[in-house]
């Protein structure tokens, strides 16, 4: 590690036990902020993280929706992300008025959203549900006769295909994974024949279509480390690479694209950590009507899950 880093890392050590805080990362950020955090994962697992752990700060490494999943789920204490400007687009693409005309249209339809929704839109939900388990969740509601699944039409498309389901889909999706295009895996395939493709379900369905595997960013690390493969094409966003090398040192991981990188996941770094713990800010905290509601559509899944 860097001298810089060594440094910063001691600090933020330090003040993270004096503030009480956990640090959650998601695994798309970057090393360096991976290595100073106490838990890293996937949606799910990161609001999992959030609602059990004592400590009285959470220090979110992600971006705005996980934070604010974080407050939901745990209201007595406070949430803070080190640069609260990291948002998702995905998540932006929708809004809570737009889930309210779709609910009037289709008064008779269960509520399903990704977790990569503002919590606004989520106190509209039935249901949420992470990448790890939207199949789950739409299996479930099989005595329901119409269900939307919102915002990310490239997920609702794999989960759609996945149950034999027909979903009433919203015109979301992620900018990171839609640079994943097919030539890239039909290229990387080229150069490494015998490496099996694993791509995350946010990527466009023509290169879902030709992967081995579709999983979430903690299944990616589940499969790497099971697999018998030794080389994997990795289709998702490039920064959970560095968690699948350092927990596989022996197995080689290619990114399907190079141009697959979040630039609201890279915003945080360890100075933003350190201030963050200075100030104890910025804060997140979702209003209480808006939370109690929303923490709905979060229980129901974690209870199906
Ligand atoms: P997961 O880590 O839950 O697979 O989500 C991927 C993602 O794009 C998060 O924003
Ligand atoms: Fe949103 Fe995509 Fe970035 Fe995840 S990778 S935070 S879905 S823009």
């Amino acid at each position: 590690m860097h001298k810089r880093y060594q440094d910063l890392s001691k600090k933020i050590e330090v003040l993270k036990k004096e503030r009480q805080a956990v640090i959650l990362a998601h695994n798309y950020q970057l090393p360096e902020v991976q290595d100073v955090a106490d838990f890293r994962g996937d949606s799910l697992e990161l609001s999992r993280a959030a609602a059990n752990t004592n400590a009285k700060v959470i220090v979110f490494c992600g971006v705005h929706f996980m934070a604010e999943t974080a407050s939901i789920l745990s209201p007595e204490k406070l949430v803070i992300m080190p640069d609260v400007n990291a948002g998702c687009p995905m998540a932006n693409m929708i809004t809570a008025a737009d889930v309210r005309k779709l609910k009037k249209e289709h008064p008779e339809a269960a509520v399903v959203g990704y977790v990569n929704t503002s919590a606004e839109v989520k106190a509209e939900l039935d249901y949420s549900c992470t990448s790890t388990n939207a199949v789950t969740v739409v299996n479930y509601l099989k005595d329901k006769k119409e269900i939307i699944f919102v915002p990310d039409k490239y997920l609702a498309d794999y989960v759609s295909k996945k149950t034999g389901r027909k979903l009433i889909s919203w015109n979301g999706f992620c900018p990171t994974h839609a640079k994943i295009l097919p030539e890239d895996i039909r290229r990387e395939r080229t150069f490494h024949p015998f490496a099996k493709v694993m791509v995350h379900p946010e990527c466009l369905s023509s290169v879902v279509a030709m992967a081995d595997a579709v999983l979430s960013t903690s299944q990616m690390a589940k499969f790497a480390r099971e697999t018998e493969a030794k080389e994997m094409i990795v289709g998702t966003e490039v920064g959970l690479i560095y968690r699948l090398k350092k927990d596989n040192p022996a197995k080689e991981f290619y990114p399907a694209s190079e141009a697959a990188v979040c630039p609201n996941m890279k915003r945080t770094t360890q100075e933003k950590i350190l201030w963050a713990l200075e100030e104890l800010k910025e804060e997140v905290r979702v209003p209480d009507d808006i939370r109690l509601r929303a923490k709905k559509a979060i229980d129901r899944m974690l209870e199906i899950v």
